[in-house]
């Protein structure tokens, strides 16, 4: 497919513009960032498996009736796109203490939530994407009540579909992070990417608290190893996807 213009450019994707305006291509890049792009670095060959990653985990979405941007990966490091209007908000869903919860809240490392935890923070770098509040949400404008309550929802199913999905990969879902988007008919669609980039992944095989992460903690913390890393998870989704049948 011929790519168009640049439309936008992040910190691990280029966004093209298409022939249809409908549709978008994502290029997913080798480039890391960590820290509000503080830290940069390169993870060879995680443009593909990222790309790779987010498809199964896309396709497995739909499959579970999760409406997402993805419509198919023409490339290795590729994904066609539903062109979307992304709302400015990250949603992050945390199963247990890990990362700016521990930091901001005292919580050990590690301890299991009662319930999942829904945070929203405002995508915004110049302001370092802080937390959001509901009502802080409704003062900005990001979101309508009824949004919000669907953003809530979605989060809610996507992160039981993920767990399971992970869990029968021996993977334990940790936190991880959405965006959604709405089309020009204002369809609410799961947008940008599922990936060891936006997820905590621990190996359930491995009870060391270093050996243990699959996922970008091993980039932003120096843990060494994150190709590898990211490889393995790549394994164990298309393995997954494999014994799911026709959508893999
Ligand atoms: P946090 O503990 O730093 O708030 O991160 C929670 C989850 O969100 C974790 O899985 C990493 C992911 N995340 C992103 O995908 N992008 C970001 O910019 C940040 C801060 C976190
Ligand atoms: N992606 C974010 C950044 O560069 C932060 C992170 O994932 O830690 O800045």
């Amino acid at each position: 497919m011929a790519l168009g213009e640049i439309l936008y450019e992040g910190k691990a994707k280029i966004i093209y513009k298409t022939d249809d305006p409908n549709q978008l291509l994502a290029h997913y890049k080798d480039d890391a960032t960590a820290f509000n792009a503080q830290k940069r670095g390169t993870i060879a060959g995680k443009g593909q498996i990222n790309c790779a990653i987010a498809t199964h985990l896309f396709q497995h979405l739909e499959a579970e009736g999760i409406a997402t941007h993805f419509i198919d990966q023409p490339q290795a490091n590729q994904m066609r796109i539903r062109a979307v209007q992304i709302i400015p908000l990250e949603v992050v869903v945390r199963n247990i203490a890990a990362g700016s919860l521990c930091q901001q809240t005292g919580l050990p490392l590690g301890t299991r939530l009662s319930q999942p935890l829904v945070d929203y923070y405002y995508k915004d770098d110049a302001l370092g994407d802080p937390l959001l509040t509901p009502d802080r949400i409704q003062l900005l404008q990001l979101a309508t009540q009824e949004q919000l309550a669907q953003l809530h929802n979605l989060a809610l199913a996507i992160n039981q579909a993920l767990i399971a999905f992970f869990d029968l990969s021996g993977i334990t879902l940790v936190d991880f992070k959405l965006e959604f988007g709405l089309t020009a008919d204002q369809q609410l669609l799961l947008a940008d990417e599922i990936s060891p980039d936006t997820c905590r992944l621990w190996d359930q095989a491995e009870t060391d608290p270093q050996g243990r992460v699959l996922d970008k903690d091993r980039f932003r913390q120096d843990l060494g190893d994150v190709e590898n890393a990211y490889t393995r998870v790549l394994e164990r989704v298309l393995a997954q996807s494999r014994s799911h049948g026709p959508s893999a």
